[in-house]
């Protein structure tokens, strides 16, 4: 009898990898099996984390400024993960969200916003932040979600208080949102949020493909990307043609490291446009947070000038967060 046994990979959940025991032999799956039910990827270890702190504060940047179609916004969400997230005592959030001094934050609408929430022990989904912009300025707000796990699914199911505006309708959908994204016809604004796990190769392909989708169909999107080492955003930002905010926390090192170095938001021609309003105050929230929003270098030159010019932008700073030895990031 042949014994099958699908084992959780160990640690935090995130391996891209599922062993598979037949009759003690070990066979290494890199597909992530649908029928698992634990999930590929669990966003509550980073809710409220540096990189949700720069991707909510730049989209309620956004959402405040945007126009709509007459009175109605339509906004998508392609990677909604969960509604809400309980936080845990040693959760990411302390180095994010949590790190929010009130005095220094008074006038910005995410530190309001994320202290309110954080109050209680949570931290709300990216979608939850823009509703509330949205409904303060657009009679209607229809929000469309996708995520393709079905634990997230399942907590859509029956979410508890999300303290959402009466004029908002949402809707989610168990789905592929790169798909979706595809498909898209009539939104104001879609954004993309992948997990860049378990496959992040797989994760840059496929945004990359949605986006230049979405950007020969003439769709506003948005797109977050975290910033290990130069050359992926690059990629990104070339085929795409597009912009990029970027912040930056720590230095590269010498090679590639897993220590993420900062992150960056995608923005299709029609947000770039926007980027004078909304300047003064996304660059506040990268000052108070001690990080620098750095111009990814100019198009079309190749991946290891990219990468020196990078470094080159990184040495001319002085680092008030944190540096980085030997591929290791120190406080
Ligand atoms: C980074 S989390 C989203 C976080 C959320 N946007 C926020 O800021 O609160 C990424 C989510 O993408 C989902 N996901 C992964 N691959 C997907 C795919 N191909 N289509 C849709 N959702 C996907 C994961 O289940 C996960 O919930």
């Amino acid at each position: 009898m042949v014994n099958i046994k699908c084992v959780r990979p160990e640690g935090n959940g995130r391996s891209a990898e599922y062993k598979v025991r037949v009759e003690g032999l070990k066979v290494r799956s890199r597909r992530h099996c649908g029928t698992i039910s634990s999930m590929a990827y669990d966003h509550s270890r980073k809710a409220g984390n540096r990189g949700d702190v720069w991707k909510h504060s730049v989209l309620m940047a956004l959402a405040d400024v945007m126009g709509g179609n007459d009175r109605s916004f339509r906004y998508v969400e392609c990677h909604a993960g969960a509604p809400i997230h309980e936080l845990s005592k040693n959760g990411e959030w302390r180095g994010g969200a949590g790190t929010i001094r009130k005095t220094a934050w008074d006038d910005s609408p995410y530190a309001a916003m994320a202290t309110g929430w954080l109050a209680s022990n949570r931290y709300p989904a990216s979608w939850v932040f823009v509703a509330e912009r949205l409904a303060k300025r657009f009679q209607h707000v229809e929000i469309d979600l996708f995520d393709s796990d079905s634990q997230v699914k399942a907590q859509y199911g029956a979410p508890r208080n999300l303290r959402i505006p009466n004029n908002v309708r949402w809707r989610f959908r168990q789905a592929d949102g790169y798909d979706e994204a595809a498909r898209l016809t009539n939104a104001d604004l879609v954004f993309l949020d992948p997990p860049y796990s378990p496959d992040a190769q797989k994760d840059w392909r496929r945004l990359r493909d949605a986006c230049v989708t979405l950007m020969s169909n003439r769709t506003t999107f948005a797109a977050w990307y975290p910033f290990y080492w130069p050359t992926r955003p690059e990629e990104l930002r070339d085929s795409t043609t597009c912009e990029a905010w970027e912040v930056t926390w720590a230095r590269c090192g010498p090679r590639p490291s897993q220590n993420l170095k900062g992150c960056g938001m995608l923005v299709s021609p029609k947000l770039a446009a926007l980027l004078p309003r909304i300047h003064a105050d996304i660059r506040a929230v990268a000052t108070r947070m001690n990080w620098t929003m750095l111009p990814r270098p100019e198009r079309g030159i190749d991946r290891s000038a990219a990468c020196r010019r990078v470094k080159e932008l990184q040495s001319g700073l002085r680092w008030a967060a944190s540096v980085v030895t030997n591929g290791r990031e120190v406080p």
